[in-house]
């Protein structure tokens, strides 16, 4: 059994992810958002890694049903329909469109893990569904890797202790220290230090501090929501997307 955590994607080669399933954690706020659209009825979420980017796909797909979002120093870009909040991914604004997003950690981190055999995008906000595809994947292949967006490529303690708690409920009551890095270690560390009270470790974290300090309190409060969206978020071919059921 191995359970590796990284706490920023930097070092994330294609050998690293090529035939693992890697969970990607952006708690505040990317993935939470991206879990938020898709329990809202948006059709799928293609994360790209520029406004450039973002703005040449909206013209060359043409549609009326894409819609751009994201942000830049955390807040909505110009031009740009939605912010990064996931308040405003209300059905009324994403029901059946298309969202190309992009962000400053959590859209680079998804990006990175491409090419793994399946990825996943975590918060709170999905806890409790990812952590039963984590335990399932590790009776199947005995082996998921877990990717924090961290923030600008260095350690976040909300995505770390994000990873803490998707470890801690994937082992289960598993005693396996032996399958974890260091991190893994440290981060389920994390969950002994804050208990089970997410609030703590987001407006404790630096990425909580700042959306605080920008009005974004209702976001990191958000974010805190155990299973508030409670979808599988998948990301393949490009685009995040409801996981599909097996039959
Ligand atoms: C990120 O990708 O780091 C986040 O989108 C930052 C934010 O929510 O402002």
């Amino acid at each position: 059994m191995k359970l590796h955590v990284v706490f920023a994607p930097g070092g994330l080669t294609p050998a690293a992810v090529q035939g693992r399933t890697v969970f990607v954690i952006d708690i505040l706020r990317a993935t939470t958002t991206m879990c938020a659209a898709l329990t809202h009825g948006a059709k799928a979420i293609i994360p790209v890694a520029s406004t450039e980017e973002a703005l040449r796909l909206a013209q060359t797909i043409g549609s009326t049903d894409v819609l751009l979002a994201g942000e830049k120093d955390s807040v909505r870009i110009p031009g740009f329909h939605l912010g990064n909040s996931p308040l405003e991914m209300t059905e009324t604004a994403v029901r059946g469109k298309t969202l190309i997003v992009t962000t400053t950690n959590g859209t680079k981190a998804l990006l990175a893990a491409q090419g793994a055999a399946a990825v996943y995008a975590v918060g709170a906000a999905n806890l409790t569904l990812a952590a039963e595809k984590a335990r399932e994947v590790i009776e199947k292949d005995g082996s998921v890797l877990v990717v924090c967006a961290g923030r600008n490529g260095a350690f976040a303690l909300d995505d770390a202790y994000c990873a803490g708690r998707l470890a801690a409920a994937a082992l289960e009551s598993r005693q396996p220290r032996r399958g974890l890095n260091d991190a893994a270690i440290a981060s389920l560390d994390l969950v002994r230090r804050y208990g089970d009270r997410w609030e703590r470790p987001l407006t404790y974290s630096r990425a909580g501090r700042e959306l605080i300090h920008l009005g974004f309190r209702d976001d990191v409060l958000d974010a805190a929501r155990l299973d508030a969206y409670p979808v599988l978020a998948y990301f393949h071919d490009r685009r995040v997307t409801l996981a599909p059921v097996p039959v």
